[in-house]
């Protein structure tokens, strides 16, 4: 089989050191028309609800908003409408540029540390704050607002209480717990100096496949339409309050408007296809309260209705959420979402504020589009008064949040007060909700609840592991490369349970494999899936595989131990042969930092109260079972949930799988062999194959942790060869580069290159971009140890590769001598450093 051409062609790169990419900015391209030009995805407002205003404007702010505007430069309004990402910008920027916000994505931290302490974020804010308010010449100072996704607690920072993610809580069914929850999240991001979070999340989810499951409330309606209120004044204030907005309060978010949870195939970021009456009364009912409540700003949703993107949607964004339900907050876009507006890059996009976007989300395109949006106010593409009405927006967010008078975030009320970050108060209120949200599923014999007096096995992988228990949105965005002491005010389920059994004078032992010498009355056993985050959280079905803690389950259940099972999870799962060799089954979705709460539960501190929030499936395949739907047949419906006095014995279950093709796209090489779907081939340029003999290049299977977990790969130098990753059927990889997935390498470099080497992602013929390896490799060779290459997907995607079609992953050509090992090559979120491509 030959290599498409173009993966190997040769390339335009100079120098590696510092991986410079030129690429050029179109400046005054014209935009394509908005998004809306395309019929099946035109709402008509008319069909929607009419709302009045929440509230009438008030005089002497848009008074002050016309003096601010009279007085601003043009290249003050266009920083004004965007966000960047403090990973990539500088205080020094925001001065510069104008900038109206800063965010830090799920993978941004103060220093770049994931666990940087709290002060840190307080003196970032302070001086991100200082750098908007900083004199320059007549220009009126804007204070600068910072968001971030506090979306079960101010989960980004070490400390902060973590409670259970929505799910949970949608399992609770109770509007107050869930105002005090946003009220304890907001005083905590005070403590930081934040003003601002994006939440809640107000998504109906109908597949169960999503990522973001576990950021929806529930699958109907309904829990969100009765929790949007509660939570947002929580978080903002009630309107009409002294505090409203400020003091312990902060803004919120309704997101991702509108469809996020429709789309198909529960992709994220895809395509909810359905008639507009399906869009409008499926999922938009929990944005109405949200309106009523005051809520400030909403994020446009990544995703399309009927093909086409939101952040282009002229008819839903400014015809039906501005218009007809007379929002006067601002509408924010998600990470670098305009980019997905046909005819748009990330660096240009005059559509999606045309079509009613008033802030971009752009987090390290800011620059480039900062320019682009600049030439387009100038030439009319952004008309002046679109312009003039975001800016507006923006601005009476701001004064009605008091900034302009706040005075730095350390100085403003709760500023600086650390000891409230995880207080008593906060976690009491996360452990109650980890009590409320728990359901049960089965309790043979009313084996539930437990006597803290007996002796208890706890096993399980999940038992003492905060990481799986608190989930993605942790510390980093997928929730993964915490350790223990990332939580100092939180406790473990294992640590919860056994302080329980120690007040009572029993005894637990905590073995995570499930071996123990005295034999147990009970176990406990965690498990669950690990944590994720957004599409890499996506799944082909929603199959619970996980053999080992079947086989531990079973092999207690041989022993006659009767066992617990406490499942964590981040959506409903099928678990037929999990629920058949335990004898309880606790659905214990993601806790977050108070594992007491599951205590509680077992020990029969408080009653079973939680109802399902989703539908839990009867079979593996049946990835989107909803109340409500004709054929409705799921194994335990919507609303299920037992109390420990109910009868909780369940007949077996079939545990026949349904199968499923399930192909990893990050997977391109790991274990000894290519990911499937994928084949190593050799050769020169144009004519590769699995075996060419040794003449140009050879192939070695190589021992790094494990036997022939490798590969050698030996270029003789003898003319130009090729090591490739090819696969028949392209990938889409767009997705995975809106953000910080990169290719990541981990190889070891036994002879140095003697000649160039290109490192190629190849996307069909004559298209094709990568980078020179060549100094690079030749470190790694001075110090022959393993050494991880990092280079971020979106570089690719600035060389020249169309993400779309990826056909060659992975390229490694050179005409000179080398040796190198290969163990592994994925598409991941970054653990460590990455190379830059500024
Ligand atoms: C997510 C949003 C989030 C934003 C900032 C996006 O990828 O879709 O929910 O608020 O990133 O982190
Ligand atoms: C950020 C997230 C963001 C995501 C978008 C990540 O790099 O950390 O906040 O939601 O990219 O794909």
């Amino acid at each position: 089989m030959n290599l498409p051409r173009g993966a190997v062609m040769a390339l335009g790169f100079t120098s590696l050191a510092a991986l410079t990419i030129p690429h050029s900015v179109t400046v005054a391209a014209a935009q394509a028309p908005v998004a809306d030009s395309v019929s099946a995805a035109r709402a008509n407002p008319a069909n929607w609800p009419a709302r009045p205003a929440t509230l009438a404007l008030d005089s002497a702010v848009e008074r002050r908003i016309d003096e601010l505007l009279a007085a601003m430069s043009l290249e003050q309004k266009v920083g004004q409408i965007i966000q960047a990402d403090i990973g990539s910008v500088t205080s020094d920027d925001v001065y510069r540029y104008h900038l109206g916000s800063v965010l830090n994505g799920g993978n941004s931290d103060p220093g770049g540390r994931y666990n940087a302490p709290a002060k840190d974020w307080l003196a970032a804010a302070d001086a991100f704050y200082a750098a908007s308010m900083r004199p320059n010449g007549k220009l009126p100072r804007i204070p600068v607002i910072w968001g971030s996704d506090a979306v079960h607690g101010h989960n980004n920072v070490v400390g902060a209480t973590l409670f259970p993610h929505n799910i949970g809580l949608g399992a609770a069914r109770n509007p107050d717990l869930i105002r005090r929850i946003g009220a304890a999240t907001a005083i905590e991001m005070r403590v930081t100096g934040l003003d601002w979070t994006f939440a809640p999340t107000l998504a109906v989810v109908r597949d169960d496949r999503w990522g973001r499951t576990y950021e929806g409330f529930g699958e109907a309606p309904e829990i969100a339409t009765s929790y949007a209120a509660p939570l947002i004044e929580g978080l903002q204030g009630r309107i009409g309050d002294k505090d409203w907005l400020r003091g312990p309060h902060i803004i919120a978010t309704a997101k991702h408007f509108l469809g996020d949870g429709g789309t198909h195939g529960g992709k994220d970021q895809g395509d909810a296809e359905m008639p507009e009456a399906q869009l409008r009364d499926l999922f938009s009912p929990p944005y109405l309260p949200a309106l009523d409540a005051g809520v400030q700003s909403v994020m446009v949703s990544f995703s399309s209705w009927n093909g086409v993107k939101m952040h282009g949607n002229r008819s839903l964004l400014t015809g039906v959420m501005k218009e007809r339900w007379n929002f006067d907050g601002f509408l924010v876009g998600d990470w670098n979402g305009h980019g997905q507006v046909a005819g748009c890059t990330a660096t240009d996009c005059a559509a999606a504020a045309v079509a009613g976007l008033d802030m971009y989300m752009a987090p390290d395109s800011w620059k480039d589009l900062y320019r682009t949006t600049l030439a387009h106010a100038r030439d009319g593409t952004l008309p002046m008064a679109r312009l003039d009405d975001a800016v507006r927006r923006i601005l009476r967010v701001k004064l009605r949040a008091g900034l302009f008078e706040a005075g730095k975030p350390s100085d403003r009320p709760y500023g600086g007060r650390f000891e409230l970050l995880g207080s008593k108060e906060h976690r009491a209120l996360a452990r109650e909700a980890v009590r409320e949200s728990l359901v049960l599923l089965k309790n043979a014999s009313g084996l539930l609840p437990l006597k803290p007096e007996a002796t208890i096995l706890v096993a399980g992988d999940g038992a003492d592991n905060l990481t799986k228990q608190t989930g993605g949105w942790t510390l980093s965005w997928q929730g993964t490369g915490t350790k223990r002491s990332d939580f100092p005010n939180a406790e473990s389920i294992w640590e919860g349970i056994a302080a329980e059994v120690k007040a009572a004078g029993g005894s637990a032992m905590l073995s995570p494999d499930g071996r123990y010498t005295k034999k147990p009355d009970v176990a406990i056993v965690v498990f669950g899936e690990d944590p994720y985050a957004e599409f890499q959280g996506d799944r082909p079905d929603v199959g619970y595989d996980d053999p080992k803690s079947l086989a531990l389950l079973r092999s207690l259940k041989a022993e006659g131990v009767p066992t617990v099972a406490v499942f964590l999870s981040g959506r409903a799962m099928w678990v037929n042969p999990f629920l058949n060799a335990s004898d309880a089954f606790v659905a214990a979705w993601l806790p977050g930092s108070e594992g007491g709460g599951v205590a509680d539960m077992l020990f029969g501190k408080a009653e079973f109260r939680g109802k399902l929030p989703y539908s839990w499936p009867k079979t593996s395949d049946q990835t989107a079972v909803n109340v409500g739907d004709a054929d409705y047949d799921p194994l335990f419906a919507y609303g299920f949930g037992l109390t420990s006095t109910d009868n909780g014995d369940l007949a077996p279950l079939s545990e026949a799988r349904a199968s499923v093709a399930a192909v990893d796209p990050g997977v391109l090489f790991a274990a000894g062999k290519p990911g499937s779907g994928r084949r190593l081939l050799l050769g020169a340029p144009g004519a590769l194959s699995t075996n060419p003999g040794p003449q140009l290049i050879e192939a070695r299977g190589a021992d790094r942790a494990a036997q022939e977990d490798s590969v050698r790969l030996r270029w003789t130098g003898a003319g130009t060869a090729v090591a490739a990753i090819v696969q028949d059927s392209p990938t889409d990889l767009s997705r995975q580069s809106n953000g910080d997935l990169a290719l990541e390498l981990d190889v070891r470099v036994d002879t140095p290159p003697s000649a160039e080497v290109s490192l190629v992602m190849g996307c069909g013929a004559k298209c094709a971009g990568g980078f020179p390896l060549r100094a690079m490799l030749t470190e790694a060779a001075k110090s022959r140890k393993w050494t991880r290459i990092a280079i971020p997907l979106r570089c690719f995607e600035k060389a020249g590769v169309d993400m779309a079609r990826v056909e060659t992953p992975l390229s490694i050509t050179t005409s000179g001598k080398l040796d190198l090992i290969l163990s592994s090559a994925r598409i991941v979120s970054p653990s460590g450093p990455v190379l830059q491509c500024k």
